[in-house]
């Protein structure tokens, strides 16, 4: 599906990021890895074509030198997967009034202006007929009480795909995002659910398939947003979540 495609995956150290690496070089691509987290070398390792690119995306000047240095690596970039993102609070609650102010900025720089930094480095490097595919979340629509600026954060990573979608579109270059509901990986597991075991004991429930995602299952929605067998679809929110977002 994405044979000979050079597609640049952030947050690919871990989770959804990993599983979509893993994935997207199944499907023929070449991949350019970027994490913060300096394991995404031992992933590109594995991987028949990858390069690692050891950056924070909250750093402008960083993220355009992974962007410069990937295109120089494979002498192209087709596709973008914008998915490096934190939840806040070490995975914890707070109500929008005892939300740490710092802590606020914190999920924004990461969440929000790492996919506007990403966004500013790619989209004049892909040809028509590129694709950028961002992770936001179902909290990209929905409030999540507890979640203020998780919930803001992926609000606004819908509104930058839109608008670069509306941008883009007459060049050739989609713009689309992926919202997934609870996903098994160490963001949840690790972080969101040891610190709200209610939540979860709540979260397979909250969907109406009676289960939480497996990774690999939100890494196929963005493979098919990044091919061409998607070629008519931008500015478009994915939802892969079960059911949740239907309810
Ligand atoms: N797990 C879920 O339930 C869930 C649900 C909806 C959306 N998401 C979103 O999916 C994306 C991936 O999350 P995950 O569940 O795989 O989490 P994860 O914590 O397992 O992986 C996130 C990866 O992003 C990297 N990262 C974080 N900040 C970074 C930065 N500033 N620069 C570069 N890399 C950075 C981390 O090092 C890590 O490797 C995130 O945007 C998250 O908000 C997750």
């Amino acid at each position: 599906m994405l044979h000979g495609k050079v597609v640049l995956v952030t947050g690919a150290a871990s989770g959804i990021g990993a599983a979509a690496a893993r994935l997207f070089a199944s499907y023929g691509a070449r991949l350019a890895l970027l994490d913060r987290d300096e394991e995404v070398a031992a992933l590109a390792a594995e991987l028949p074509d990858a390069v690692a690119l050891p950056y924070d995306v909250a750093d402008r000047d960083a993220v355009f030198a992974a962007v410069e240095q990937a295109a120089a690596r494979f002498g192209r970039l087709d596709g973008a997967f914008n998915n490096a993102g934190i939840e806040g609070l070490g995975g914890g609650m707070a109500p929008t009034e005892g939300y740490p102010a710092d802590e606020f900025e914190r999920v924004l720089a990461v969440n929000v202006r790492g996919v506007f930094n990403c966004l500013a480095a790619e989209l004049p490097r892909l040809p028509p007929g590129g694709a950028v595919v961002n992770t936001a979340s179902v909290l990209g629509w929905l409030g999540g009480p507890g979640q203020a600026a998780y919930a803001a954060s992926k609000h606004a990573v819908v509104g930058l795909t839109r608008s670069a979608a509306l941008e883009q579109a007459a060049r050739g270059v989609r713009v689309n995002a992926i919202l997934p509901g609870a996903v098994a990986t160490p963001m949840l597991l690790e972080r969101g659910f040891r610190a709200n075991p209610d939540f979860a004991e709540a979260a397979p429930g909250a969907h109406p398939m009676g289960r939480i995602a497996r990774p690999e299952e939100v890494a196929e929605g963005a493979a098919w947003l990044l091919s061409d067998k998607a070629s008519f679809v931008t500015g478009h929110t994915l939802a892969i979540d079960g059911g949740l977002s239907a309810r």
